[in-house]
């Protein structure tokens, strides 16, 4: 077996043609040993199951960020829980988001989608990214977290900031920090707001809640706030802007989507599975554990490599190809699988859905700007683009 070097937590790896690495990982290291980052990696569909599954062995609870310890960074949201702490505190938010409350926010998403394609129709030309993907799910959850509305785009800009963090502790620069101290601010005196004013938000639940008797701690509302805001505002962008991208390459299965609607749910999965916003998630291993001949010690952090799962072939027929028509005989692992199974993919669907309905209809003959770039955003955690700048007929 030949040992390559791989920086797993390499910006440019991830952004820049990553599949050749990918496959790699998955037929030659299936669990890879990244010595210079002291990080394991598992990258085929059933290990990522596996290792999802498997709380026991592979606890969320020291972190999910590689080389982020929770010494560092003390973060008690749900993301880095197990067990009973964790499914508690889930409990508290996630029946704001079920199908029902989904199907409620339905039109209210629509509105939000056509007041931006408005915006951009007469002109005939827009940044995807900018113009349609950033603002739509930035302006669902901070609705839900009950922020003013002339702070979205304040927020969001310190939150484009400060997610760059999760790419591991040399991306924690003094800008991170600001924008994240910016944030902290920010959360207090919005619960200052809501101590006096509770409403019918995420902040007020958990101002109001109980865990087993107790209020959550003032750390546990700073982060439980900062994952719903990450988690809310920093990924369904990509998977809209890589999904008009790959149509705009395809455009004999565009014309599919405008002609049958109803293809549409599965051309979602498709182009969730394609995009794959997350590059990773970490784990802690709670004891020494032996896969695929090569044995990790107790202590060690694993990561799980959601886009080369998902380009598995053990799991997906022509995985290279992107497929609106893909028969799914096993779903894309983007949103995780287990009990951390991504918590807001059903406000994610949401948001593709009312955007590509609207703007397929409307926008139809969508193109590549040929005097601007697309530009892909670097990053170790979150993969998408910067931009996506497009042309077409204006109305
Ligand atoms: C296409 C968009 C999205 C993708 C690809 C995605 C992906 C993921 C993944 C992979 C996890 C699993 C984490 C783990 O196992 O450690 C996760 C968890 C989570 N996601 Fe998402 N997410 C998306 C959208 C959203 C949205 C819109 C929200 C907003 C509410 C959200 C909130 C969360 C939360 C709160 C968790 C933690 C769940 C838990 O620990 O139980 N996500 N997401």
């Amino acid at each position: 077996m030949t040992t390559r070097d791989i920086d797993l937590l390499s910006l440019d790896l991830h952004t820049y043609d990553p599949e050749p690495v990918y496959e790699y990982l998955r037929e030659e290291e299936p669990l890879y040993w990244d010595a210079k980052n002291e990080l394991w990696a598992v990258s085929r569909y059933d290990d990522v199951i596996f290792a999802s599954k498997n709380t026991d062995i592979f606890c969320s609870g020291q972190g999910v960020v590689p080389g982020v310890g929770l010494e560092d960074w003390p973060d008690e949201a749900m993301i880095n829980l197990d067990g009973h702490a964790h499914t508690r505190q889930r409990g508290l938010v996630s029946k704001g988001f079920t199908p029902r409350r989904m199907a409620d926010l339905e039109q209210h998403a629509r509105d939000i989608v056509v007041e931006l394609v408005n915006k951009v129709q007469s002109v005939g030309k827009c940044d995807v990214v900018k113009d349609l993907a950033r603002p739509l799910p930035m302006q669902l959850i901070a609705e839900m977290l009950g922020y003013p509305k002339d702070m979205y785009n304040t927020v969001l800009d310190w939150t484009d900031t400060f997610t760059q963090g999760g790419c591991g502790q040399a991306c924690i620069t003094d800008e991170v920090v600001e924008a994240f101290s910016n944030f902290c601010m920010f959360h207090m005196q919005l619960l200052e707001e809501r101590k006096q004013n509770p409403g019918d938000d995420l902040l007020s639940t958990w101002l109001n809640a109980e865990l087993d008797g107790d209020k959550l701690s003032e750390d546990k509302l700073l982060y439980e706030h900062n994952l719903l805001l990450v988690g809310g505002s920093e990924t369904t962008r990509n998977a809209i802007s890589g999904g008009f991208l790959q149509l705009i390459r395809h455009p004999k299965q565009r014309q599919h989507l405008i002609d049958t609607p109803d293809a549409l749910p599965n051309a979602i999965e498709e182009i969730v599975r394609w995009a794959t916003p997350f590059v990773r998630m970490a784990r802690t291993l709670t004891q020494d554990y032996s896969l695929h001949g090569r044995e990790m010690k107790k202590g060690q952090q694993i990561v799980m490599m959601y886009p080369a799962a998902n380009r598995d072939p053990r799991a997906f027929d022509n995985p290279q190809v992107f497929d609106i028509h893909r028969d799914f005989k096993r779903p894309s692992l983007s949103f995780g699988y287990g009990k951390h199974f991504c918590l807001g993919a059903s406000l994610a669907r949401l948001e593709l859905k009312v955007m590509f309905e609207e703007v397929l209809q409307r926008i139809p003959d969508m193109q590549l700007d040929p005097d601007n770039e697309v530009v892909p955003h670097p990053s170790c955690f979150i993969r998408g683009l910067e931009s996506l700048p497009v042309t077409f007929t204006a109305v």
